[in-house]
Protein backbone atom coordinates (compact mmCIF):
# COMPACT_ATOMS: atom_id res chain seq x y z
CA UNK A 1 0.00 0.00 0.00
CA UNK A 2 1.37 3.73 -0.91
CA UNK A 3 1.32 5.77 1.98
CA UNK A 4 -0.21 8.94 1.49
CA UNK A 5 2.20 12.05 1.35
CA UNK A 6 1.57 14.54 4.09
CA UNK A 7 -0.62 16.84 1.41
CA UNK A 8 -3.09 14.30 0.94
CA UNK A 9 -3.94 13.57 4.69
CA UNK A 10 -6.75 15.74 5.68
CA UNK A 11 -5.76 17.01 9.52
CA UNK A 12 -5.86 20.26 10.67
CA UNK A 13 -2.18 21.54 11.56
CA UNK A 14 -1.89 23.13 14.58
CA UNK A 15 -5.38 22.03 15.38
CA UNK A 16 -6.85 24.90 13.76
CA UNK A 17 -10.45 25.30 13.00
CA UNK A 18 -10.75 21.81 15.18
CA UNK A 19 -13.50 22.17 17.68
CA UNK A 20 -12.63 20.29 20.84
CA UNK A 21 -15.59 20.71 23.19
CA UNK A 22 -18.04 23.48 24.21
CA UNK A 23 -18.23 26.06 26.07
CA UNK A 24 -20.31 28.40 27.85
CA UNK A 25 -17.11 30.65 29.18
CA UNK A 26 -16.71 33.33 26.76
CA UNK A 27 -16.61 33.66 22.53
CA UNK A 28 -14.54 34.88 20.10
CA UNK A 29 -16.19 36.20 16.97
CA UNK A 30 -12.99 36.41 14.93
CA UNK A 31 -14.83 37.81 11.80
CA UNK A 32 -17.01 40.61 14.13
CA UNK A 33 -14.24 41.28 16.35
CA UNK A 34 -16.11 40.59 19.26
CA UNK A 35 -15.01 39.02 22.13
CA UNK A 36 -17.65 38.34 25.07
CA UNK A 37 -17.73 36.24 28.35
CA UNK A 38 -20.58 34.66 29.34
CA UNK A 39 -22.31 36.52 26.70
CA UNK A 40 -21.63 39.93 28.40
CA UNK A 41 -19.08 41.85 25.57
CA UNK A 42 -15.60 43.04 26.61
CA UNK A 43 -16.28 46.18 26.09
CA UNK A 44 -19.00 46.70 28.29
CA UNK A 45 -17.15 44.83 31.00
CA UNK A 46 -14.42 47.00 30.06
CA UNK A 47 -16.48 50.05 30.65
CA UNK A 48 -18.48 49.51 33.87
CA UNK A 49 -17.33 46.20 35.44
CA UNK A 50 -14.26 45.10 37.71
CA UNK A 51 -11.27 42.41 37.73
CA UNK A 52 -13.39 40.76 40.78
CA UNK A 53 -16.58 40.41 39.12
CA UNK A 54 -15.27 39.60 35.79
CA UNK A 55 -13.47 36.67 37.83
CA UNK A 56 -17.00 36.07 39.60
CA UNK A 57 -18.68 36.11 35.97
CA UNK A 58 -16.81 33.45 34.71
CA UNK A 59 -16.40 31.34 37.32
CA UNK A 60 -20.15 31.25 38.49
CA UNK A 61 -21.48 32.48 35.09
CA UNK A 62 -23.67 35.19 36.08
CA UNK A 63 -22.73 38.67 37.51
CA UNK A 64 -22.84 39.04 41.15
CA UNK A 65 -25.50 40.67 43.09
CA UNK A 66 -23.62 43.32 45.51
CA UNK A 67 -23.23 40.63 48.41
CA UNK A 68 -22.30 37.80 46.10
CA UNK A 69 -19.68 40.23 44.80
CA UNK A 70 -18.82 41.22 48.40
CA UNK A 71 -18.44 37.55 49.72
CA UNK A 72 -16.43 36.24 46.43
CA UNK A 73 -13.83 40.20 46.82
CA UNK A 74 -13.07 38.65 50.70
CA UNK A 75 -12.76 35.08 49.90
CA UNK A 76 -10.21 36.62 46.98
CA UNK A 77 -8.30 38.84 49.31
CA UNK A 78 -8.28 36.24 51.71
CA UNK A 79 -6.51 33.90 49.37
CA UNK A 80 -3.73 36.88 48.37
CA UNK A 81 -1.43 35.62 50.62
CA UNK A 82 2.10 34.20 49.49
CA UNK A 83 3.68 31.45 52.18
CA UNK A 84 7.01 33.10 53.07
CA UNK A 85 8.09 29.47 52.46
CA UNK A 86 7.95 29.64 48.96
CA UNK A 87 8.78 33.12 48.55
CA UNK A 88 12.51 32.29 50.31
CA UNK A 89 12.25 29.05 47.52
CA UNK A 90 11.89 31.82 44.55
CA UNK A 91 14.64 33.88 45.86
CA UNK A 92 17.12 30.94 45.96
CA UNK A 93 16.57 30.43 42.28
CA UNK A 94 19.60 30.15 40.41
CA UNK A 95 18.65 33.40 38.31
CA UNK A 96 18.42 35.53 36.19
CA UNK A 97 15.63 33.63 35.04
CA UNK A 98 12.92 35.05 33.12
CA UNK A 99 9.87 36.38 35.56
CA UNK A 100 7.85 33.51 33.79
CA UNK A 101 10.14 30.71 34.59
CA UNK A 102 9.96 32.15 37.95
CA UNK A 103 5.97 32.55 38.08
CA UNK A 104 6.07 28.94 36.90
CA UNK A 105 8.18 27.52 39.34
CA UNK A 106 5.98 29.41 41.95
CA UNK A 107 2.87 27.94 41.24
CA UNK A 108 4.96 24.54 41.36
CA UNK A 109 6.21 25.10 45.15
CA UNK A 110 2.93 26.26 45.84
CA UNK A 111 1.23 23.27 45.29
CA UNK A 112 4.42 21.19 46.91
CA UNK A 113 4.19 23.21 50.08
CA UNK A 114 0.01 23.99 50.22
CA UNK A 115 -1.46 20.54 51.72
CA UNK A 116 -4.70 21.74 51.45
CA UNK A 117 -4.22 22.21 47.57
CA UNK A 118 -2.33 18.56 47.13
CA UNK A 119 -5.50 17.22 48.68
CA UNK A 120 -7.71 18.74 46.57
CA UNK A 121 -9.22 16.42 44.52
CA UNK A 122 -13.16 16.14 44.39
CA UNK A 123 -14.39 19.29 41.76
CA UNK A 124 -15.33 21.77 44.55
CA UNK A 125 -11.76 21.75 46.16
CA UNK A 126 -10.27 22.35 43.02
CA UNK A 127 -12.52 25.11 42.33
CA UNK A 128 -11.10 26.13 45.74
CA UNK A 129 -7.68 25.88 44.89
CA UNK A 130 -7.86 27.80 41.38
CA UNK A 131 -9.21 30.68 43.41
CA UNK A 132 -6.36 30.81 45.85
CA UNK A 133 -4.41 30.57 42.64
CA UNK A 134 -6.14 33.77 40.93
CA UNK A 135 -5.58 35.38 44.62
CA UNK A 136 -1.86 34.39 44.76
CA UNK A 137 -0.35 34.68 41.02
CA UNK A 138 -1.15 38.38 41.75
CA UNK A 139 1.46 38.50 44.71
CA UNK A 140 3.74 36.13 43.20
CA UNK A 141 4.15 37.96 40.16
CA UNK A 142 4.71 41.52 42.04
CA UNK A 143 6.81 39.73 45.01
CA UNK A 144 9.28 37.81 41.55
CA UNK A 145 9.18 41.76 40.12
CA UNK A 146 10.37 43.11 43.59
CA UNK A 147 12.89 39.76 44.07
CA UNK A 148 14.19 40.89 41.22
CA UNK A 149 14.80 44.25 41.90
CA UNK A 150 16.55 43.52 44.84
CA UNK A 151 13.82 44.68 47.01
CA UNK A 152 12.13 42.85 49.93
CA UNK A 153 8.40 41.54 48.49
CA UNK A 154 5.34 44.39 49.83
CA UNK A 155 2.74 42.24 51.58
CA UNK A 156 -1.02 42.06 50.31
CA UNK A 157 -3.46 45.34 51.39
CA UNK A 158 -6.38 43.81 51.86
CA UNK A 159 -8.14 46.94 51.65
CA UNK A 160 -7.37 47.73 47.97
CA UNK A 161 -8.99 46.08 44.37
CA UNK A 162 -7.09 43.02 43.25
CA UNK A 163 -5.27 45.42 40.39
CA UNK A 164 -4.62 48.47 43.16
CA UNK A 165 -3.41 45.82 45.46
CA UNK A 166 -0.75 44.53 42.27
CA UNK A 167 -0.07 48.08 41.70
CA UNK A 168 0.98 48.68 45.38
CA UNK A 169 2.65 45.25 45.83
CA UNK A 170 5.18 46.45 42.99
CA UNK A 171 5.94 49.44 44.22
CA UNK A 172 5.41 49.81 47.68
CA UNK A 173 2.90 52.99 47.22
CA UNK A 174 -0.73 53.37 46.57
CA UNK A 175 -1.80 53.49 43.64
CA UNK A 176 -3.04 56.37 41.93
CA UNK A 177 -7.12 56.18 40.82
CA UNK A 178 -6.20 56.42 37.28
CA UNK A 179 -3.84 53.83 37.46
CA UNK A 180 -5.47 51.42 39.27
CA UNK A 181 -8.24 51.89 36.47
CA UNK A 182 -6.24 51.06 33.36
CA UNK A 183 -4.83 47.94 35.36
CA UNK A 184 -7.93 46.64 36.47
CA UNK A 185 -9.38 47.08 32.56
CA UNK A 186 -6.23 45.43 31.57
CA UNK A 187 -6.57 42.59 34.27
CA UNK A 188 -10.45 42.63 32.67
CA UNK A 189 -9.47 42.23 29.16
CA UNK A 190 -6.88 39.21 29.56
CA UNK A 191 -8.95 37.28 31.36
CA UNK A 192 -10.20 35.20 28.94
CA UNK A 193 -10.23 34.84 25.13
CA UNK A 194 -11.19 31.33 23.89
CA UNK A 195 -9.66 28.03 23.14
CA UNK A 196 -6.13 30.13 22.84
CA UNK A 197 -2.86 27.87 23.33
CA UNK A 198 -2.65 28.36 26.79
CA UNK A 199 -6.41 27.97 27.93
CA UNK A 200 -5.75 24.42 25.50
CA UNK A 201 -2.01 23.48 27.24
CA UNK A 202 -3.77 23.96 30.90
CA UNK A 203 -6.96 21.86 29.96
CA UNK A 204 -5.21 19.08 28.91
CA UNK A 205 -3.21 18.56 32.05
CA UNK A 206 -6.72 19.15 34.02
CA UNK A 207 -8.33 16.22 31.79
CA UNK A 208 -5.86 13.78 32.54
CA UNK A 209 -6.63 14.67 36.19
CA UNK A 210 -3.48 16.21 37.45
CA UNK A 211 -4.36 19.16 39.86
CA UNK A 212 -4.87 22.36 38.86
CA UNK A 213 -1.77 23.61 39.86
CA UNK A 214 0.31 21.52 37.46
CA UNK A 215 -2.65 22.83 34.86
CA UNK A 216 -1.87 26.27 35.48
CA UNK A 217 1.65 26.00 35.61
CA UNK A 218 1.40 24.20 32.26
CA UNK A 219 -0.64 27.30 31.11
CA UNK A 220 2.11 29.79 32.33
CA UNK A 221 4.57 27.79 30.11
CA UNK A 222 2.35 27.81 26.99
CA UNK A 223 1.97 31.32 27.74
CA UNK A 224 5.53 32.67 27.63
CA UNK A 225 5.93 31.92 24.11
CA UNK A 226 6.56 34.58 21.52
CA UNK A 227 3.59 33.82 19.59
CA UNK A 228 0.87 34.07 22.49
CA UNK A 229 1.27 36.06 25.53
CA UNK A 230 5.36 36.41 25.34
CA UNK A 231 4.63 38.79 22.55
CA UNK A 232 3.50 41.77 24.45
CA UNK A 233 7.63 41.85 25.64
CA UNK A 234 8.64 41.54 21.92
CA UNK A 235 6.51 44.65 21.26
CA UNK A 236 7.60 47.03 23.79
CA UNK A 237 11.95 45.92 22.78
CA UNK A 238 10.71 46.27 19.09
CA UNK A 239 9.38 50.25 19.67
CA UNK A 240 12.42 50.51 22.25
CA UNK A 241 14.82 50.51 19.32
CA UNK A 242 13.32 53.86 17.64
CA UNK A 243 13.87 57.02 18.33
CA UNK A 244 11.50 58.42 15.77
CA UNK A 245 8.48 56.96 13.54
CA UNK A 246 10.19 57.31 10.32
CA UNK A 247 12.93 54.71 11.87
CA UNK A 248 9.94 52.26 12.88
CA UNK A 249 8.91 52.80 9.10
CA UNK A 250 12.15 51.58 7.18
CA UNK A 251 12.51 48.56 9.89
CA UNK A 252 8.46 47.79 9.47
CA UNK A 253 9.51 48.31 5.20
CA UNK A 254 12.64 45.28 5.55
CA UNK A 255 10.52 43.00 7.56
CA UNK A 256 8.30 43.06 5.25
CA UNK A 257 10.88 42.40 2.42
CA UNK A 258 12.55 39.72 5.10
CA UNK A 259 9.16 37.98 5.42
CA UNK A 260 8.97 38.52 9.25
CA UNK A 261 6.49 38.79 11.44
CA UNK A 262 6.23 41.99 13.03
CA UNK A 263 5.36 41.37 17.02
CA UNK A 264 1.45 42.28 18.20
CA UNK A 265 -0.10 41.86 15.05
CA UNK A 266 -2.11 38.90 13.09
CA UNK A 267 -4.03 36.61 15.01
CA UNK A 268 -5.13 32.92 14.71
CA UNK A 269 -8.79 33.90 15.13
CA UNK A 270 -9.32 37.39 14.43
CA UNK A 271 -9.52 38.58 10.74
CA UNK A 272 -10.41 42.17 11.42
CA UNK A 273 -9.04 44.44 14.33
CA UNK A 274 -9.10 42.89 17.79
CA UNK A 275 -11.36 44.72 20.00
CA UNK A 276 -9.01 44.82 23.04
CA UNK A 277 -6.49 46.41 21.13
CA UNK A 278 -8.96 49.28 20.53
CA UNK A 279 -9.60 49.69 24.04
CA UNK A 280 -5.95 49.50 24.63
CA UNK A 281 -4.67 51.83 22.12
CA UNK A 282 -6.87 54.54 23.48
CA UNK A 283 -5.92 53.96 27.15
CA UNK A 284 -1.83 53.86 25.99
CA UNK A 285 -2.72 57.08 24.08
CA UNK A 286 -4.45 59.00 27.21
CA UNK A 287 -1.40 57.84 29.57
CA UNK A 288 1.16 58.64 27.01
CA UNK A 289 0.09 62.37 26.76
CA UNK A 290 -0.66 62.72 30.81
CA UNK A 291 3.05 61.37 31.34
CA UNK A 292 3.98 63.56 28.13
CA UNK A 293 6.02 60.97 26.87
CA UNK A 294 4.34 60.31 23.74
CA UNK A 295 7.74 58.63 21.98
CA UNK A 296 7.03 55.04 21.92
CA UNK A 297 2.85 56.05 20.74
CA UNK A 298 4.00 58.05 18.30
CA UNK A 299 6.21 55.01 16.90
CA UNK A 300 3.24 52.98 17.29
CA UNK A 301 0.81 54.53 15.86
CA UNK A 302 2.92 55.32 12.51
CA UNK A 303 3.74 50.95 12.71
CA UNK A 304 -0.30 50.01 12.77
CA UNK A 305 -0.43 52.64 10.01
CA UNK A 306 1.89 50.72 7.75
CA UNK A 307 0.92 47.55 8.84
CA UNK A 308 -2.44 47.93 8.19
CA UNK A 309 -2.47 49.69 4.88
CA UNK A 310 -0.05 46.87 3.83
CA UNK A 311 -1.46 43.56 5.26
CA UNK A 312 -4.30 44.41 6.75
CA UNK A 313 -6.20 42.94 3.71
CA UNK A 314 -4.94 39.70 4.94
CA UNK A 315 -6.36 40.24 8.37
CA UNK A 316 -2.76 41.25 9.82
CA UNK A 317 -4.20 43.84 12.24
CA UNK A 318 -3.22 45.00 15.82
CA UNK A 319 -3.85 42.12 18.51
CA UNK A 320 -4.00 42.62 22.08
CA UNK A 321 -0.42 42.79 22.70
CA UNK A 322 0.65 45.30 20.55
CA UNK A 323 -0.79 48.61 22.75
CA UNK A 324 -1.28 46.79 26.42
CA UNK A 325 3.10 47.20 26.77
CA UNK A 326 2.86 50.72 26.16
CA UNK A 327 -0.01 51.17 29.12
CA UNK A 328 2.61 48.97 31.44
CA UNK A 329 5.62 51.44 30.22
CA UNK A 330 3.73 54.30 31.39
CA UNK A 331 2.76 52.84 34.70
CA UNK A 332 6.64 52.46 34.85
CA UNK A 333 6.41 48.44 35.18
CA UNK A 334 9.40 46.64 33.69
CA UNK A 335 9.12 44.66 30.29
CA UNK A 336 9.76 41.63 31.74
CA UNK A 337 6.80 41.99 33.58
CA UNK A 338 4.29 42.10 30.66
CA UNK A 339 3.63 38.57 30.12
CA UNK A 340 3.99 37.42 33.87
CA UNK A 341 0.36 40.05 34.40
CA UNK A 342 -1.17 38.36 31.34
CA UNK A 343 -1.03 35.46 33.46
CA UNK A 344 -1.93 37.35 36.78
CA UNK A 345 -5.22 37.87 34.89
CA UNK A 346 -5.51 34.60 32.09
CA UNK A 347 -5.63 32.61 35.60
CA UNK A 348 -9.24 33.27 35.55
CA UNK A 349 -9.79 32.20 32.35
CA UNK A 350 -8.24 28.89 32.63
CA UNK A 351 -9.17 28.21 36.04
CA UNK A 352 -13.24 28.89 34.77
CA UNK A 353 -12.62 26.44 32.06
CA UNK A 354 -10.91 23.76 33.22
CA UNK A 355 -13.53 23.62 36.02
CA UNK A 356 -16.58 23.74 33.17
CA UNK A 357 -14.40 20.95 31.36
CA UNK A 358 -13.97 18.62 34.35
CA UNK A 359 -17.43 18.93 34.95
CA UNK A 360 -17.68 16.56 31.88
CA UNK A 361 -14.27 15.77 31.58
CA UNK A 362 -13.13 13.47 28.91
CA UNK A 363 -8.77 12.83 28.54
CA UNK A 364 -7.44 15.04 25.58
CA UNK A 365 -6.20 12.83 22.83
CA UNK A 366 -5.93 13.50 19.44
CA UNK A 367 -3.95 11.34 16.70
CA UNK A 368 -1.01 12.17 14.86
CA UNK A 369 -0.99 10.43 11.13
CA UNK A 370 2.48 8.81 10.75
CA UNK A 371 4.75 9.46 8.07
CA UNK A 372 8.22 7.69 8.53
CA UNK A 373 9.53 5.17 6.69
CA UNK A 374 8.12 1.70 7.96
CA UNK A 375 9.81 -1.86 8.69
CA UNK A 376 13.11 -0.97 8.45
CA UNK A 377 16.03 -3.53 9.43
CA UNK A 378 17.81 -3.08 12.61
CA UNK A 379 21.16 -2.46 11.93
CA UNK A 380 24.28 -3.30 14.59
CA UNK A 381 26.05 -0.19 16.01
CA UNK A 382 29.32 -0.79 13.90
CA UNK A 383 27.62 -1.41 10.51
CA UNK A 384 26.17 2.00 10.88
CA UNK A 385 27.98 4.54 7.97
C1 LIG B 1 -0.46 35.11 16.20
C2 LIG B 1 -0.01 34.35 14.96
C3 LIG B 1 0.88 33.17 15.40
C4 LIG B 1 -1.25 33.81 14.28
O1 LIG B 1 -0.88 33.39 13.09
P1 LIG B 1 -1.54 32.26 12.15
O2 LIG B 1 -2.99 32.37 12.10
O3 LIG B 1 -0.95 30.97 12.55
O4 LIG B 1 -1.01 32.83 10.81
P2 LIG B 1 0.34 32.43 10.11
O5 LIG B 1 1.50 32.51 11.04
O6 LIG B 1 0.08 31.14 9.43
O7 LIG B 1 0.44 33.61 9.02
C5 LIG B 1 -0.41 33.75 7.92
C6 LIG B 1 0.20 34.76 6.96
O8 LIG B 1 0.19 36.03 7.60
C7 LIG B 1 1.52 36.51 7.81
N1 LIG B 1 1.61 37.06 9.17
C8 LIG B 1 0.99 36.60 10.28
N2 LIG B 1 1.32 37.36 11.33
C9 LIG B 1 2.14 38.33 10.87
C10 LIG B 1 2.81 39.39 11.50
N3 LIG B 1 2.71 39.61 12.81
N4 LIG B 1 3.59 40.19 10.75
C11 LIG B 1 3.72 39.98 9.40
N5 LIG B 1 3.10 38.96 8.76
C12 LIG B 1 2.32 38.14 9.49
C13 LIG B 1 2.40 35.27 7.71
O9 LIG B 1 3.72 35.59 7.34
C14 LIG B 1 1.66 34.48 6.67
O10 LIG B 1 1.96 35.05 5.40
P3 LIG B 1 1.98 34.17 4.06
O11 LIG B 1 0.54 33.75 3.85
O12 LIG B 1 2.50 35.10 3.03
O13 LIG B 1 2.88 32.99 4.35
C15 LIG B 1 0.79 35.27 13.99
O14 LIG B 1 -0.03 36.29 13.50
C16 LIG B 1 2.03 35.83 14.66
O15 LIG B 1 3.05 35.14 14.75
N6 LIG B 1 1.98 37.11 15.13
C17 LIG B 1 3.09 37.72 15.79
C18 LIG B 1 3.16 37.29 17.24
C19 LIG B 1 2.07 37.90 18.07
O16 LIG B 1 1.81 39.09 18.03
N7 LIG B 1 1.44 37.05 18.89
C20 LIG B 1 0.39 37.45 19.79
C21 LIG B 1 -0.91 36.87 19.37
S1 LIG B 1 -2.23 37.49 20.37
Amino acid sequence: MTKPSEKEIEFAKGLEGVVATTTQVGSVDGTAGKLAYRGYDVNDLAEHSTYEETVYLLLYGALPTRSELAGFTDKLVGYRTVPEEALARIRDLPCPCHPMSMLRSGISLLECIDDACRIAENLESKQDAGIQLIGQMATLAAAISRILEQKPPVAPDPELSHAGNFLYMLSGRQPEPLAERVMDIALILHADHGMNASTFASMVVASTLSDIHSAVSSGIATLKGSLHGGANERVIRMLEQFSTPEEALAYVDKAMENKEKIMGFGHRVYKTYDPRARIFQRYARDLSELTGDMKLYNVAEAIEKKVVATLGHKGILPNVDFYSGIIYHALGIDATLFTPIFAVSRVAGWVARIMEYLENNRLFRPRAVYVGPEDLPYIPIDQRG
